[in-house]
């Protein structure tokens, strides 16, 4: 009880890093894109004023115009290359893969998921069972943020059901085949209208969301060779989860 002023402090950090981490990702894409397009978008404008002169003349320069159509393909090919130039960037990280147990990954990141809980004024539980420890081979820091995702969106949802404190639930389990990571939720599930959307990159229904997190998670949870999705649960509340391979033996 005495280090609650303290706990609701790091709370409060814990919101203006997040906050200041959201922005600067933002920034950082925005300035990339802006880089990447301003040059080619400027060279076409000027392109097609020039051709529209050449064709509006009374002897068209229909030759001339043709050369400057050529040159607002090569810019228009020109930019798609360099967004995928910025795409590059976020996918070939260097990425150092590990071999790790589901259970350990997500204690590890704990003390950073309590504190999601804390600022919810919620409770969060873990239950692992023996085929949910099998080995997983994963770059860690990314599934982490993977799990960061998820139970961030389970206490937004579950802090917009009122008559509930929000309660979120980390489960672990498996086969032979693959470890299952859920994430259920107290929350009021999702609506079916939006079922097709969440994934999208920039889908958001918060007024200060990104509509990065998830969108970032299945980028992850593929480049794993795993698979992620949801069920709205029968009781109310959702269940979002990945499933990774089991590392070969
Ligand atoms: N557990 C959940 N319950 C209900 N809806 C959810 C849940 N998780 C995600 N969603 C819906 O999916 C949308 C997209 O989620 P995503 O994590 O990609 O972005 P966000 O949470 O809106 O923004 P940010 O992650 O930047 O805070 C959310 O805005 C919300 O509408
Ligand atoms: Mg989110």
């Amino acid at each position: 009880m005495e280090n609650k002023p303290a706990r609701a402090e790091s709370g409060a950090i814990l919101n203006q890093l997040m906050e200041i981490a959201r922005i600067s990702a933002l920034a950082e894409m925005a300035s990339g894109i802006a880089h990447e397009l301003n040059q080619p978008l400027g060279a076409i404008a000027a392109f097609s004023q020039a051709g529209e002169r050449m064709l509006n003349r009374s002897e068209p320069l229909v030759g001339q115009a043709q050369d400057v159509f050529r040159q607002i393909g090569k810019e228009a090919l020109g930019a798609g290359e360099g967004l995928r130039r910025i795409r590059r960037l976020f996918e070939h990280e260097q990425s150092t893969r590990e071999v790790c147990p589901m259970p350990a990954v997500v204690a590890e990141l704990w003390p950073v998921l309590e504190m999601l809980a804390l600022k919810a004024q919620g409770t969060l539980e873990l239950h692992a069972d023996d085929a949910g420890r099998a080995p997983v081979q994963m770059d860690r820091l990314k599934i982490q943020h993977v799990l960061f995702a998820l139970v961030q969106n389970a206490f937004d949802a579950a802090a917009t059901h009122r008559d509930a404190s929000p309660r979120v639930r980390i489960q672990v389990t498996g086969d032979r085949y693959a470890v299952e990571t859920s994430v259920v939720d107290s929350g009021t599930g999702v609506p079916e209208e939006i079922h097709g959307q969440l994934f999208r990159p920039f889908f958001t229904t918060k007024s200060r969301g990104t509509g990065l997190g998830l969108a970032s998670s299945r980028a992850i949870v593929e480049a794993h060779e795993g698979t992620i999705g949801f069920e709205v649960e029968p009781q109310g509340g959702s269940r979002f989860w990945f499933r990774l391979p089991v590392a070969a033996k």
